[in-house]
């Protein structure tokens, strides 16, 4: 396995529970999704997932009973078939397609960042060498292995998944190696940085899939919250209103600013027409909820 896939590969198999017990959000989910596909004009043929992983968080059955062509796209497609059988459906029930969506893996990123940035002893040297990566990555489109464009696209949480996330883990590792904590520091600063270019691109490829009057369905974590928590119980008070969800938003972002996940949602409102969202609530793990926007875009 590549490093980006052996990344996601683990966080995905870590908890085998997740299909029980995501039921509840999952049947949400489906809701959703079938409200918003009612309102498509043209035959529900092509739908396009991106972010499948163990499928956990899709009814893959309802999916099926309303497209005729179905393709499951990850970084990590073992975890994609696993989670195929175990809804008891037939893997050549769906197209699966394994991609970075970043263009990271192409340019074997991960494979040499550690020893690269051993041997930089300088601020300049690091944001330069992170430029010039990113750059050469996003001059891979995933998009390539596609060769349709689809009715519908559903993006399961991913923002906050993309490169980030696994630099962090680097972080880790310099520290322990007690490497020069200004130089990790800058490290993680310009990768925060760079993340809006990594993000606008991804959507820009996501939307180059869309047919003419299909639809983009996209569920963005937007909070974190642990189920013993104050703001957890206030999330729980107000999550059947929009209204107060919305209300709830802007005062946290008033006052801890904007994470990846907004910035996903605010990059593709900048390319695609808003429709419609909702927020729901994610029982991650057994501590975690997450609170999610789903939210509908068309061209
Ligand atoms: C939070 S999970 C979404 C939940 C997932 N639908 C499930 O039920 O398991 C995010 C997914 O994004 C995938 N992913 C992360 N980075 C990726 C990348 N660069 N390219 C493709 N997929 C990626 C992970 O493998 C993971 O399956």
């Amino acid at each position: 396995m590549n490093r980006i896939e052996q990344f996601n590969h683990d966080i995905n198999q870590s908890d085998l529970n997740r299909y029980e017990n995501w039921k509840i959000y999952r049947n949400q989910l489906s809701r959703f999704f079938d409200d918003a596909i009612k309102s498509l004009k043209i035959d529900q043929n092509r739908c396009l997932v991106l972010g499948a992983g163990n499928c956990d968080d899709i009814d893959l059955k309802n999916l099926k009973s309303k497209f005729n062509h179905i393709n499951l796209s990850d970084i990590d497609i073992e975890s994609m078939k696993q989670g195929i059988t175990r809804q008891d459906l037939k893997l050549d029930d769906f197209t699966l397609v394994k991609a970075d969506f970043t263009g990271f893996q192409d340019i074997l990123f991960f494979e040499n960042l550690l020893d690269d940035l051993l041997i930089m002893k300088t601020s300049h040297k690091i944001e330069s060498y992170l430029k010039d990566k990113t750059k050469l990555a996003l001059s891979n489109s995933f998009v390539e292995n596609y060769t349709q464009t689809y009715d519908v696209i559903f993006i399961t949480p991913i923002y906050t998944q993309l490169i980030y996330h696994q630099t962090l883990k680097i972080s880790e590792v310099l520290k322990e190696m007690e490497y020069n904590k200004k130089l990790i520091a800058i490290f993680e600063q310009t990768m925060l940085e760079l993340m809006p270019s990594i993000i606008n691109q991804f959507n820009e490829n996501v939307a180059s899939l869309l047919d003419v009057n299909g639809l983009v369905i996209i569920l963005s974590d937007i909070f974190q919250s642990q189920k013993n928590d104050t703001f957890n119980q206030q999330i729980i008070q107000s999550i059947q209103s929009i209204e107060a969800m919305d209300q709830l938003y802007q005062k946290y972002n008033e006052t801890y600013g904007y994470g990846l996940g907004d910035f996903g949602l605010m990059s593709m409102s900048n390319i695609m027409k808003e429709l419609k969202h909702e927020w729901l609530i994610w029982p991650f793990d057994q501590k975690i909820n997450m609170t999610i926007k789903a939210v509908i875009y068309t061209k």
